[in-house]
């Protein structure tokens, strides 16, 4: 029947790839994919995604950390099932990262309106404006303003051009006065949702579409300063060296022993900056980040601890100062297990292997920790590459998330 048919379309894999083109063309660079929070290509993107939500038959608008709301009423005043991902992405991208997640919870919601569904609770599909925390220092910012736990000195942080967040939020047209009026009781929410790829190679390498997400690690980030002397390249003596550099060369391999010898750990030094840097200068200067994750919040402390000692050991043995800053630090969050029970359900009901894992990437969930239950779903991605412009997912993959996402939604509102 046509107009059944039609009502799936929504969630067909071509259906779901074509609004990934689509909103991938929204980016800040023209020769890859980067669309920073609360730059004109998120603002551009924003607008294209509210104008989905409203085609989907939700009631839209952008809150005052730039996330785009969109609202389906219930057919009686009860709780809100929130739903949704991020559509801010990393530098040099791939094209799923978030937006998938964002795209087939529209997906979803657009098939229960054409299918003339009222559900026992609303639903609120959410794009979060800032979930990488690329632009500024944290991360995270939009759905910890949801969970009522916004750090208001987040908007003094400052991007690479020294504009600080408050700044690009009032050019975005918002106003972060008004964030602390977003925190939700946690009384009036059912639970938070997210559909998103795995990031990582463990359904392919089980062959499976889909997993249920156990928990989310937990991740520390922070940026090391080292200070030491700049000097002539060719006339400054090896033995009379202060160089920065060299020490965050021996730094970084101490940081990647540790990882190494504690399991459940993974650590990265992502960026690294030498200010005022030359080809004939013995670096003065150096400015890397430190991102540390682990499903155990013992053991990354542990880890951070050990860290900062052994970047002292290196400092002094080299005569060179040193500071490690924490931005960001954000405890491993379980996801609920009623939500997983759902969703794993769902699978069952769908004809999928009910398979678990953890998520070694972190989301919006980890926003919602302790305040509101926490579901999520991973789709497989080839060779679990991500943060990547070789990121892919197939349409197939893509719809069997999408469908179980909506399945979970009418087993969360009774209707099996
Ligand atoms: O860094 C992360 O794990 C996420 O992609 N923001
Ligand atoms: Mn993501
Ligand atoms: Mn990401």
């Amino acid at each position: 029947m046509t107009a059944k048919k039609d009502h799936l379309s929504a969630l067909a894999g071509a259906s779901l790839e074509k609004r990934i083109e689509e909103l991938a063309l929204f980016s800040d660079t023209p020769d890859c994919l980067t669309r920073l929070t609360l730059g004109p290509a998120h603002r551009r993107a924003a607008d294209e995604v509210a104008s989905w939500m409203r085609e989907a038959g939700m009631s839209v608008h952008i809150d005052a950390t730039g996330s785009v709301v969109g609202r389906y009423e219930t057919g009686s005043p009860s709780k809100t099932l929130l739903v949704g991902s991020h559509i801010d992405t990393v530098r040099n991208a791939g094209r799923y990262d978030g937006a998938y997640g964002v795209i087939a919870a529209i997906a979803a919601v657009h098939t229960l309106n054409r299918n003339k569904r009222r559900l026992p609770f609303a639903i609120e599909v959410i794009a979060f404006a800032d979930e990488e925390g690329v632009r500024f220092p944290s991360a995270l910012s939009s759905s910890r303003a949801v969970a009522g736990s916004f750090d208001p000195a987040c908007l003094d942080d400052r991007d690479a051009q020294g504009t600080s967040r408050g700044d690009a939020l009032r050019t975005f047209g918002c106003d972060p006065s008004a964030i602390d009026q977003l925190a939700r009781d946690p009384a009036s929410i059912l639970g938070y949702l997210e559909l998103h790829i795995e990031q990582g190679p463990v359904l392919q390498a089980k062959n499976l579409a889909c997993g249920a997400v156990t928990a989310i690690n937990g991740a520390t980030r922070g940026e090391i300063f080292l200070e030491g002397y700049a000097g002539h390249a060719g006339t400054l003596p090896m033995d009379m060296r202060r160089d920065a550099l060299a020490a965050a060369a021996e730094i970084i391999l101490k940081i990647e022993e540790t990882a190494r010898n504690t399991a459940g750990l993974v650590a990265t030094v992502g960026r690294i900056e030498t200010p005022g840097g030359a080809v004939n200068i013995v670096p003065g200067r150096v400015i890397m980040s430190l991102d540390l994750r682990s499903p155990d919040d013992i053991s990354r402390a542990a880890a951070l601890g050990s860290i900062r000692k052994q970047i002292a050991d290196i400092s002094v043995k080299r005569n060179i100062q040193a500071r490690l800053d924490v931005s960001y630090d954000m405890a491993a969050a379980p996801c609920d297990t009623q939500l997983q029970n759902m969703i794993k359900t769902s699978m069952t009901c769908s004809g999928l292997p009910s398979f678990s894992l953890p998520s070694g990437a972190g989301h919006d969930g980890l926003s919602f920790r302790g305040r509101i239950p926490i579901g999520m779903i991973f789709i497989r991605c080839r060779d679990g590459v991500s943060h990547n412009p070789a990121e892919y997912s197939s349409p197939a993959d893509m719809e069997t998330g999408a469908r179980l996402l909506h399945e979970t939604i009418l087993t969360l509102g009774g209707h099996p």
